[in-house]
């Protein structure tokens, strides 16, 4: 716990980022968390198995090449890692997978100057499953977790499932969880191109499998609820896209 105070104490001396334009205006690209800084600078951070992910733009969307290290905290264990530019990527490889807590300062720079940003995640909870999520997890893995990862956080190739996007009354129903798990969907929420149909769910299955992600998000802060009318305007997750699904 000393090591997070020295963390946050680093944090307040560099600069970090503000967290105010975080949440509902910003979109992330790859899964993410984002965060927006007091020059502009917006910074999406992910966890991936055996390494970390960032990706610097500027206010207009625009990636920028950016280089620096990460400060992680994995489960309580401080790491210093080196970040490699890779396309418009950053990657830092180090044990770490995306159902670890993990907290991070990015010290960046960014046009020669130093940027920094900080993020935190929990870790991934399991909740008792009832008989048919527990089958549902099995399914799971076998066949969704390639892509969105054993702990539902994503990875390279597809997003998170224990997101907002995606919860109870968000523009996601259960109409659209079971519509990809049999069918795939069309790229529109993120940069990571179509899903596929996806290959090996006997039919039936995809309840199964709905029922376990709805047990997990419940269980990892993703509870969601009805939508109320005076919410809609503030989040972010639906769109017309979804109308056609
Ligand atoms: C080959 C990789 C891959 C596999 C396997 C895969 N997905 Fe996906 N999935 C994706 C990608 C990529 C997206 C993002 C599409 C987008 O941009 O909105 C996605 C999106 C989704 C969405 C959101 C769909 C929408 O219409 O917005 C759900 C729900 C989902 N996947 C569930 C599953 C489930 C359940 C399985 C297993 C039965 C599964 N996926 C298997 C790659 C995959």
């Amino acid at each position: 716990m000393k090591t997070l105070a020295a963390i946050a104490v680093a944090a307040a001396i560099l600069g970090t980022s503000l967290p105010a334009a975080a949440d509902g205006v910003l979109t992330a690209n790859y899964g993410g968390q984002i965060t927006e800084t007091a020059d502009g600078w917006r910074i999406e951070f992910a966890v991936r198995d055996g390494g970390i992910r960032a990706w610097v733009r500027d206010h207009g969307d625009k990636p920028v090449t950016a280089a620096g290290k990460a400060t992680l905290l994995v489960n309580g264990k401080k790491q210093d890692v080196p970040l490699k530019a890779d396309g418009v990527m950053l990657t830092g490889d180090t044990s770490v997978t995306p159902a670890d807590k993990v907290a991070t300062i990015l010290s960046l720079s960014v046009n020669g100057k130093a940027v920094s940003a900080r993020f935190s995640q929990d870790a991934v909870v399991t909740p008792p499953l009832s008989a048919r999520a527990g089958a549902g997890k099995a399914a799971f893995e076998q066949v969704c977790a390639a892509c969105h990862g054993t702990a539902l956080r994503g990875s390279d190739a597809a997003p998170p499932l224990l997101h907002a996007f995606y919860q109870l009354g968000s523009g996601h129903g259960d109409d659209v969880i079971l519509a990809a798990a049999t069918s795939g969907a069309k790229s529109h929420m993120w940069k990571f191109g179509d899903m596929p149909k996806p290959e090996g769910l006997k039919p039936g299955q995809e309840k199964d499998v709905l029922a376990y992600i709805r047990a997990m998000q419940a269980a990892n802060g993703f509870a969601g609820t009805a939508v109320k009318p005076a919410d809609q305007g503030a989040m972010p997750m639906d769109h017309s896209g979804h109308m056609k699904h």
